[in-house]
């Protein structure tokens, strides 16, 4: 069984597609960290995040670097978005996503394209999003825990950048998935989207929609 859980930054995706990992016992992938791996990458090589062919030798990355904590900064989101506009870049990264979509036993992957690309005939499509101000929001506290000083401003104006080449681009844009649900998070806690997607995902499993 392959569920997909796509959505733009800070929607929520990344807790909820963990949270479904736990409850249908299947392994999850983070796509997002691969496509900052490649930036992390072509920043250390001093490359430019916009030149495909610099792009593409990032994609080059060592695992090991997929467990960096400097993959999850903002800055590094930012790079990450800008590697992902290039069709070579998400053509090399293909490969890697349908193996671990395709592995017995099924999978949770979350990012941008599941749905649409990655993995088209997946057996349950969630796009969960959140107003820009909720998922600004989001991020400023989580600054704050991590000891940062966030400007929410800058956050706001970031995910907004984000969001606005991620929806734009000509390759795998970000839009909802033929046959996926909507799930917008901006109202709930944590654990009313888990179970309202667990609602989603098990309605679309036994093919009807939730009363
Ligand atoms: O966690 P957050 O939503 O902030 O970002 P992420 O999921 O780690 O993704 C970082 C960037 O990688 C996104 O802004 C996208 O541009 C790109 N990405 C993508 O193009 N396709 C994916 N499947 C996942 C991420």
């Amino acid at each position: 069984m392959i569920i997909a859980v796509d959505g733009p930054a800070a929607s929520g995706k990344g807790t909820i597609a963990k949270a479904l990992g736990r409850h249908y016992d299947l392994p999850c992938l983070d796509t997002g960290l691969l496509y900052r791996a490649v930036g992390l990458s072509v920043l250390d090589a001093g490359g430019d995040p916009d030149l495909e062919s610099d792009a593409l030798a990032g994609c080059d990355f060592n695992d090991s670097l997929l467990d960096d904590a400097a993959l999850r900064s903002e800055a590094i989101g930012a790079i990450a978005s800008r590697v992902s506009v290039h069709q070579s870049v998400r053509l090399a990264l293909v490969q890697r996503q349908r193996e671990f979509a395709t592995q017995p036993g099924g999978a949770i992957l979350d990012g941008r394209d599941i749905g649409t690309v990655i993995a088209p005939d997946a057996d349950a499509k969630l796009f969960v999003t959140a107003s820009v101000a909720v998922r600004a929001q989001r991020r400023y506290a989580e600054g704050l825990a991590h000891g940062g000083a966030p400007s929410l401003e800058a956050l706001v104006a970031d995910i907004e950048a984000r969001d606005a080449r991620d929806m734009s681009r000509e390759t795998a844009p970000l839009k909802m998935a033929a046959g996926s649900d909507l799930l917008d998070t901006s109202d709930l806690t944590i654990a009313q989207a888990v179970s309202q997607a667990i609602a989603l995902v098990d309605a679309q499993l036994e093919g009807r929609r939730p009363a």
